[in-house]
């Protein structure tokens, strides 16, 4: 018999896109209704690149926050090859920052000022594993040869194993991963080396960008993959593995910026995130092992105490809106107008 309520630990968000000014505003309720904790993406514009740049936006998204919640964002600085060894420093003793996120430059949103060669980050990516900083890796080549939906193992295959061997130490996650290349590397990897998976790429194969017609809602990077790439994400979350944590990667764009000749890559989740990824872990017959997943293995990896209140999710279908404020606009969620199986209480 399947359960109709699902008690577990609150969980949190560990890569989580909440923008700024009046679209944080909309958007940064959705998180805070659910998750304890989430690490902020620092891909604004311009990008958040030092420690007092991080502790603004931390101020930002705070006055932000409905006055009931205990909602903690953990900050992240965006890595450039102007970033010093210094600020690692900083960031370092300052607490409130909690990793380095790496763009290759030109891989996805608001990722110009990333990394161009891996090579010219060399001191900082020292002083990360001195410090015991987390790197945050986008994990994909920008190499315009190589298939967009080869992208990930190429990267792992170029750029991850060899920095793996150069900062054996290296606290690293590999972010929102798509392929079964990735989850074995991981899994693979010692603790120190960890994984975000999110709730669309558990839910959706890339037929779902093309379903009866071009479905620009469906497109993120990395773009979803096909079905047994999608069934090894699976297999990884559900598998009680902790190198393994919840990441939705909710990334929301305006309507207009999606709905257009050169749409923008991102999937917003945030409106029913742990929903969804119930969702996934009940399809796969996994449902008991959601709370670990969503709420020990990243505070485990990021060495933060794991939450102590919990939250309710009931078996009760809703429908999610067909779009929601968004700025001055609207943004169209994961599921708009269809049909979420669980509800958070
Ligand atoms: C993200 C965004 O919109 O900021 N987009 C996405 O498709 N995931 C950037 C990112 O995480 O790649
Ligand atoms: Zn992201």
């Amino acid at each position: 018999m399947s359960p109709t309520h699902l008690e577990i630990a609150r969980p949190d968000d560990w890569h989580l896109h909440l923008r700024d000014g009046a679209a944080l505003g909309s958007v940064v309720a959705d998180t805070a209704r659910q998750f304890a904790r989430a690490i902020v993406m620092p891909n604004l514009k311009p990008p958040v690149t030092t420690v007092a740049q991080a502790e603004d936006y931390r101020r930002r998204i705070l006055a932000c926050l409905p006055a009931d919640t205990g909602f903690q964002p953990l900050m992240t600085l965006y890595l450039t090859e102007a970033t010093t060894p210094d600020e690692i420093a900083r960031a370092k003793a300052g607490g409130s920052v909690h990793a380095v996120k790496y763009y290759p430059a030109g891989a996805t949103t608001n990722s110009q000022a990333g990394v161009r060669d891996l090579a010219n980050v060399y001191p900082v990516l020292e002083a990360m594993e001195r410090h015991g900083l987390p790197l945050l890796m986008h994990g994909e080549v920008t190499d315009p040869a190589v298939d967009i939906f080869d992208r990930e193992h190429a990267f792992i295959e170029r750029h991850l194993v060899p920095l793996r061997e150069r900062y054996p130490g290296l606290r690293m996650v590999l972010e929102h991963i798509t392929t079964q290349a990735a989850v074995e590397f991981v899994r693979a990897a010692p603790a120190h080396v960890g994984a975000t998976i999110t709730a669309h790429h558990l839910l959706l194969n890339r037929n779902a960008i093309f379903e009866g017609g071009i479905r620009p809602h469906h497109y993120c990077l990395p773009v979803l993959k096909r079905e047994t790439h999608r069934l090894a994400l699976v297999q990884a979350a559900t598998g009680g593995d902790p190198h393994f944590f919840l990441g939705t990667d909710s990334a929301p764009h305006a309507r207009d910026a999606k709905e257009t000749a050169c749409g923008c890559a991102g999937i917003y989740t945030a409106h029913a995130a742990i929903e969804l990824y119930a969702e996934a872990f009940e399809q796969a017959g996994k449902l008991d092992r959601l709370e670990a997943f969503a709420s020990f293995h990243g505070a485990d990896f990021y060495g933060l105490p794991r939450n102590g209140d919990r939250i309710v999710l009931e078996r009760k279908p809703w429908t999610v809106p067909d779009a929601l404020p968004f700025a001055d606009g609207t943004c169209i969620p994961l599921r708009a107008g269809q049909t979420i199986a669980w509800a958070l209480a």
